[in-house]
Parts: structure tokens; C-alpha cells; sequence
């Protein structure tokens, strides 16, 4: 009989220890999966992953021409925009063959994939004018995208293995490989990953000039810098890449030094007082969100008029009665689908002078000449104007056009 207190004793023990061992294991298994506290051999792991903790950067992030740039045709059909209905001499192919799509705004290529390797098929289709036009003779050497596009279209791609993790410009393309920062112990998540926004600004804007540029690797077979981002923290982007140059590739810029080729902003911009000042281009561009055209923190003049308080209406600027900023400071130089869609970065203005000197807008166009083409206005009357407003001496009443003016 006496026996039995001890007995429930034992089992009150026996349970609290059960309760205590299991509960101790369970925490364990509950903890954090954190392993990492830095970025030493990262990997990606695509956008998606990113989506579990960071959902609203990912769904703003969908709504960029960055996360659509690539686009898996076979899945979805539905992304190829040219015509491939109407017949064509210069499409030498059909949807079948279309596995990737590249671009949604000014032309759409195509790839299809050959053995190990994409090909870019030999003709583009141009979104505005809705038409096909031949991207290379059927004849020429094939473009490989592995060696001449890759990496500025894709995320994680390894030209070696002839791999690349996501189709599209990715989370990663600008953060850096993400596997260790998904599993980061806690309160190790910023030393695991790149914030463009604690590097210095000037190496922040390399990360977007790693792709807005045009050059070769290091190797001199890449177009793109192999190994750029998967390198921990403030690379210098000229260890892996040598860009084009005025003077090395003068077919990709005009006298001027304006560029003539699309994605070479990067290169526009190093030579801007923007760049000596600082503006780089997440001053004037959004990143996560493509709300606005071309991605613009601000639209049309407000942009420019938030920094530039003191612009005044005086010489040039009060030549007209609206503002227009980018019309004269980002001249129509450069050509993506067709010629002058798109704007230099050197926020230069470019003066009708030069177009006079080397015989003409088509062989360098200048900031006037986007809106005054008509025949009656010669060059030689808007560098006229041009004087006579710098010199604040303008003679009234006047006219860009030549119409005689009753005195
Ligand atoms: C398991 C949850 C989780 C996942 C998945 C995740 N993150 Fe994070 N991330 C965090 C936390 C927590 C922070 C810290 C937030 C803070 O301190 O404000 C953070 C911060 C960041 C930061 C800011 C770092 C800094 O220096 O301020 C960036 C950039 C970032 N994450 C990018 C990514 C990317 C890219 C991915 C996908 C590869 C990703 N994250 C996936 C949890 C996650
Ligand atoms: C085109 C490059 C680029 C891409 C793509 C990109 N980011 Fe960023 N991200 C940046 C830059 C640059 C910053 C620094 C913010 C700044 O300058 O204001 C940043 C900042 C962040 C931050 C820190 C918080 C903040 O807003 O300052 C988080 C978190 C983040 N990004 C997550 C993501 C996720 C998740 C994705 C994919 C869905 C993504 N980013 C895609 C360039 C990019
Ligand atoms: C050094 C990086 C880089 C390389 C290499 C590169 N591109 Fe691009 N590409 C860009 C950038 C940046 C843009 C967007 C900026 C612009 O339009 O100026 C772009 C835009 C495009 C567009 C137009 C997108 C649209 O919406 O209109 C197409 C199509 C395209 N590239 C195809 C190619 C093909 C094909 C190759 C290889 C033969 C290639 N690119 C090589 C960076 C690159
Ligand atoms: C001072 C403001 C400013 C800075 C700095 C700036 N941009 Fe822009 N960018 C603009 C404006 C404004 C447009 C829109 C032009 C238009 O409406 O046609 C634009 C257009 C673009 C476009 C769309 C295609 C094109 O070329 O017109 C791309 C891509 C681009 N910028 C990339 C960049 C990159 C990369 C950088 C940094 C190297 C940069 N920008 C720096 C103001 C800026
Ligand atoms: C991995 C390559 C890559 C990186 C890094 C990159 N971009 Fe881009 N960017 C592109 C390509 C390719 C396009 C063309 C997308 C399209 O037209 O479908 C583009 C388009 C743009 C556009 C035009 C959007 C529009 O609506 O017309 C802007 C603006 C831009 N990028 C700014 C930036 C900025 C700012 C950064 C740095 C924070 C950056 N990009 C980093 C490749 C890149
Ligand atoms: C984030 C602020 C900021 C924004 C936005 C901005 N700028 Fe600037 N800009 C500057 C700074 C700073 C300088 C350096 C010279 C100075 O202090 O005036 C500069 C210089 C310039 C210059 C050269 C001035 C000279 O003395 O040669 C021009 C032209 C110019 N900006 C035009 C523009 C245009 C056009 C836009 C809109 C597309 C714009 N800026 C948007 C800050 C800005
Ligand atoms: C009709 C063409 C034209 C328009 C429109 C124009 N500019 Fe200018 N801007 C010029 C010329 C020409 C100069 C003199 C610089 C030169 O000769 O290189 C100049 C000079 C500048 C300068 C440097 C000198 C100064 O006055 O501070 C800034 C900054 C500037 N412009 C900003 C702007 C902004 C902001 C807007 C829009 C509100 C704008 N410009 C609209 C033609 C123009
Ligand atoms: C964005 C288009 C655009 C650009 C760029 C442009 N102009 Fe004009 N220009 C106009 C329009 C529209 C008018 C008539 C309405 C007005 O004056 O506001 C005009 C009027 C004029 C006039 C007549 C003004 C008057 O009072 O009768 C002169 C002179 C002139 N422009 C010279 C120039 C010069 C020089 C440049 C280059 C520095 C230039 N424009 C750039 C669109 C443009």
C-alpha cells in the first residue's frame, strides 16, 4: 500500500520528462533552417522564391519589361506578338519553331533551341510598325545566344555549362545569387544578400551598366560580363568587360558622341555631368515597378524640374512656350526597331551646328531637327536662333519657319 505513492511520483516524473524531452525536440524542429551568414558560394534560386518573403516586390516586379524580356513560348504561346499569320518572304520560320521569345516593346526575336544551344532565328518583327524585317542573311554565320546575348537576357547563366536559371531579368540579376540568403540565420539576412543601395553609387549603377552597355568579356567571346554578379559585393565591372568606345567602334556612335546602337544608356551616362554628380539611374528610373513609361520616377518635365528648380526662361530655354526638357537634352540618336525610337543618355544638347558640319541630320542629328524637319527651316536658321537667344538679344518678331514677317 505504500508502495503507491511512489509509484504515481514515478509516473508524474516520467511524464514531465516525456512532456519536457519532446517539447525540446519539437522547438528544434520548428527552428529556423538558417545556415548561412554570408554570400561565399551562392547560387540562384529564381525570382519565385523570393516571392515567400518579399511578395509585393515580386508582384511589382512582374509588371517591369525586365521580368518579360525572356519568355518561354512553348508555355505559353501567347507572349509571341509578331504576325506569323500573313505570309512573308523575310520570315523564314514558323511559331513551331519559336521556343523563346525576346523583347515586348520595340521588336520581338525568337529562339529556338538547336542541340545544346539557342539560336536567335533570322528575322525580328518591329511592334510598332507591325512588320518583319531580316535580322541577318539566312546564309551568315547562325547567332548564338549562349555567345552573343545570354546573360543580359537571362538570370544565373553559365555560357559554359550552357545553363541559365530564369528567363528574364530576375531578382538575382541585380541581387546577386540568393541561395544563402533564402536560408540565412536569422539576423544574417542583409550580410546574404547585395542591396544596390549600400554600395557606393557610382558601383550601384554598374550593376544596371552590366547589361545597358555593349562590349566583350574578358575571354573577348562573350558579348556580356561572364561572372559579373556572382561575386560578392562591389565588383568592378571592367575586371569583366570591355565596353565599345568612339574610338575603337565608331559605327555605334555619331560625331557627337551620342550613341547610335540601343542598350548602350550606361555609356551615354558616364559621360553626362550626371554622372560626375552622382545622378545615376535609379535617380530618374523606378526599379521594382513599371507603372510608368520607360519606367520613369516622374513623367515629362516633372522629372527633370524636380532636381532642376533653377532652370529659368531665359536664352535657349525661351526659344518656346513649353518645356519639353528631354526633347533638346535626350536627342532621338538611337535606334532599337527603327531609326531614332529611342533617346541618348548624355543629356547633351546637341546643337544643329554639328549636323551642318558633317553634311546633314542623317549623318548626325541634333536636338532641333526631331520637331523642326520640315524643308523651310534650314539648319542654318535655327543656329541663327539659337545665337540670338543665347545672346537674350532675340530679335521679335521671329519665326522658326520662313515666312516673311511684315515688319
Ligand atoms: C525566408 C524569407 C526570405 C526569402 C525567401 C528572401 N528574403 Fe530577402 N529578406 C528577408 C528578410 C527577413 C530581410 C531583412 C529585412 C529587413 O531587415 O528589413 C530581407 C532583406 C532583403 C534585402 C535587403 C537587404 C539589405 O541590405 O537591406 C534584399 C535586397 C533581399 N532581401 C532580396 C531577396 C531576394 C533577391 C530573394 C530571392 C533570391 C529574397 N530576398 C528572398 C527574408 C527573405
Ligand atoms: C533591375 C535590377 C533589380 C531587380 C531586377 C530587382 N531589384 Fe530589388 N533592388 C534593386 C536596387 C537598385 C535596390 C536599391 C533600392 C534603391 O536604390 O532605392 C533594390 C532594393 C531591394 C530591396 C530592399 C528594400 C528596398 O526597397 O530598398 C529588396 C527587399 C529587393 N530589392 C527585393 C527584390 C526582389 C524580391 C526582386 C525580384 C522580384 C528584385 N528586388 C528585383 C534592383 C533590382
Ligand atoms: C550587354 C547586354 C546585352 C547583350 C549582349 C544583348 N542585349 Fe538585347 N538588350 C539589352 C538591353 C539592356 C536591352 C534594353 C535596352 C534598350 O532597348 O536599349 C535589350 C533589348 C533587346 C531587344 C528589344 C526588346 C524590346 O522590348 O523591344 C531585343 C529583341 C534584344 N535585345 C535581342 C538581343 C539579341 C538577339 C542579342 C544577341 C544577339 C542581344 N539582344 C544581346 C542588353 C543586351
Ligand atoms: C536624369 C534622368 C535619367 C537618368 C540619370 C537615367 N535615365 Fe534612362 N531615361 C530617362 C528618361 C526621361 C527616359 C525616357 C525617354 C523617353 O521618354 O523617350 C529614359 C529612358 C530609358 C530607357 C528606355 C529606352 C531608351 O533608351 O530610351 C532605358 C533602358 C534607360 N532609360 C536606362 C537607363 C540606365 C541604365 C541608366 C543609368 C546608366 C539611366 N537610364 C539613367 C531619364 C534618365
Ligand atoms: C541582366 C541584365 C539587366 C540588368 C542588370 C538591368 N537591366 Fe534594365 N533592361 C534589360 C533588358 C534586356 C531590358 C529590355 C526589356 C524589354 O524591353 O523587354 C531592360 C529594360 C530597362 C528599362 C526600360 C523599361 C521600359 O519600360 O521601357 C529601364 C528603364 C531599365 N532597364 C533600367 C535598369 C536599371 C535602372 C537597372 C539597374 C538597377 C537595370 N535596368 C538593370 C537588362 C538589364
Ligand atoms: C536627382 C536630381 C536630378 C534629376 C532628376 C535631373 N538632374 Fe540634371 N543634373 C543634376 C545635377 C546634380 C547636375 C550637375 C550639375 C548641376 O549641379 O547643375 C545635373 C546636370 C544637368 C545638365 C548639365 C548642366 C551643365 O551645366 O552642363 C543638364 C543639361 C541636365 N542636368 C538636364 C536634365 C534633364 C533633361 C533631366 C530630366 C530628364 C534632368 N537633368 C534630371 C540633377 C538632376
Ligand atoms: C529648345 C531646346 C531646349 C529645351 C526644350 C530645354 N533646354 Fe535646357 N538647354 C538648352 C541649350 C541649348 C542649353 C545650353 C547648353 C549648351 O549649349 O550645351 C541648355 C542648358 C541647360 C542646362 C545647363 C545650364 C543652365 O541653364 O542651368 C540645364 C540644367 C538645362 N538646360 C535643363 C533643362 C530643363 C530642366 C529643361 C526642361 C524644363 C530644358 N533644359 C529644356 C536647350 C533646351
Ligand atoms: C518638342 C519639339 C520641338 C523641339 C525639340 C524644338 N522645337 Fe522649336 N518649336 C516647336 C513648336 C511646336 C513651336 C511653335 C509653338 C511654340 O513656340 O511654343 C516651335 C517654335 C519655334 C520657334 C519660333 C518661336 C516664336 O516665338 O515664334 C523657333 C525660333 C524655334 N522653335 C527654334 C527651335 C530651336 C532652335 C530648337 C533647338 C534648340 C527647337 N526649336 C527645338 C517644337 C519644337
Amino acid at each position: 500500500m505504500e508502495k503507491l505513492p511512489r509509484i504515481i511520483g514515478l509516473i508524474i516524473v516520467l511524464t514531465i520528462a516525456i512532456i519536457i524531452i519532446t517539447t525540446i525536440k519539437l522547438k528544434h524542429k520548428e527552428a529556423p533552417e538558417g545556415e548561412f551568414k554570408d554570400m561565399v558560394g551562392a547560387s540562384y534560386v529564381g525570382s519565385f522564391e523570393c516571392k515567400k518573403c518579399h511578395e509585393r516586390r515580386y508582384l511589382e516586379w512582374t509588371t517591369t519589361l525586365h521580368s518579360k524580356m525572356m519568355q518561354d513560348a512553348k508555355a505559353n504561346p501567347l507572349v509571341i506578338i509578331g504576325d506569323f499569320d500573313s505570309p512573308s518572304k523575310i520570315r523564314t520560320f514558323n511559331k513551331e519553331d519559336v521556343d523563346y521569345t525576346l523583347g515586348n516593346q520595340w521588336k520581338q526575336q525568337y529562339l529556338k533551341k538547336e542541340g545544346d544551344d539557342y539560336v536567335v532565328l533570322p528575322a525580328q518583327y518591329n511592334i510598332g510598325a507591325h512588320e518583319w524585317e531580316a535580322y541577318y542573311p539566312a546564309d551568315k554565320q547562325k547567332r548564338l545566344w549562349f555567345k552573343e546575348c545570354g546573360g543580359c537576357h537571362a538570370t544565373g547563366v553559365d555560357p559554359g555549362k550552357k545553363t541559365f536559371k530564369e528567363p528574364g531579368i530576375g531578382c538575382e540579376a541585380c541581387h546577386g545569387p540568393g541561395s544563402n540568403h533564402v536560408r540565412a540565420i536569422p539576423g544574417f539576412e542583409i550580410a546574404t544578400i547585395i542591396n544596390p543601395v549600400r554600395l557606393p553609387a557610382l558601383a550601384a549603377a554598374q550593376i544596371c551598366g552590366s547589361c545597358h552597355t555593349k562590349g566583350k568579356d574578358k575571354s573577348g567571346e562573350y558579348a556580356y560580363p561572364v561572372g559579373y554578379m556572382t561575386t560578392r559585393g562591389v565588383a568592378n565591372l571592367y575586371l569583366y568587360f570591355d565596353p565599345v568606345s568612339p574610338k575603337n567602334n565608331p559605327e555605334m556612335f555619331w560625331q557627337s558622341g551620342d550613341s547610335k546602337e540601343y542598350h548602350q544608356q550606361y555609356l551615354d551616362w558616364q559621360k553626362s555631368q550626371h554622372a560626375k554628380a552622382g545622378v545615376t539611374c535609379t535617380k530618374c528610373h523606378t526599379i521594382h515597378t513599371g507603372t510608368t513609361m520607360f519606367q520613369t520616377v516622374m513623367v515629362g518635365d516633372a522629372l527633370c524640374k524636380s532636381c532642376h528648380t533653377t532652370t529659368g526662361y531665359r536664352g535657349v530655354h525661351r526659344i518656346h512656350t513649353f518645356g519639353s526638357c528631354i526633347d533638346c537634352h535626350m536627342a532621338r540618336t538611337v535606334t532599337s526597331a527603327v531609326t531614332g525610337d529611342l533617346r541618348s543618355h548624355t543629356f547633351k544638347f546637341a546643337s544643329p551646328e554639328l549636323s551642318i558640319k558633317m553634311g546633314g541630320v542623317e549623318k548626325q542629328p541634333n536636338s532641333c531637327s526631331g520637331c523642326h524637319k520640315h524643308k523651310d527651316t534650314p539648319l542654318t536658321d535655327l543656329v541663327g536662333f539659337i545665337d540670338a537667344a543665347k545672346s537674350a538679344d532675340m530679335p521679335k518678331p521671329w519665326s522658326a519657319h520662313r515666312r516673311e514677317v511684315s515688319p
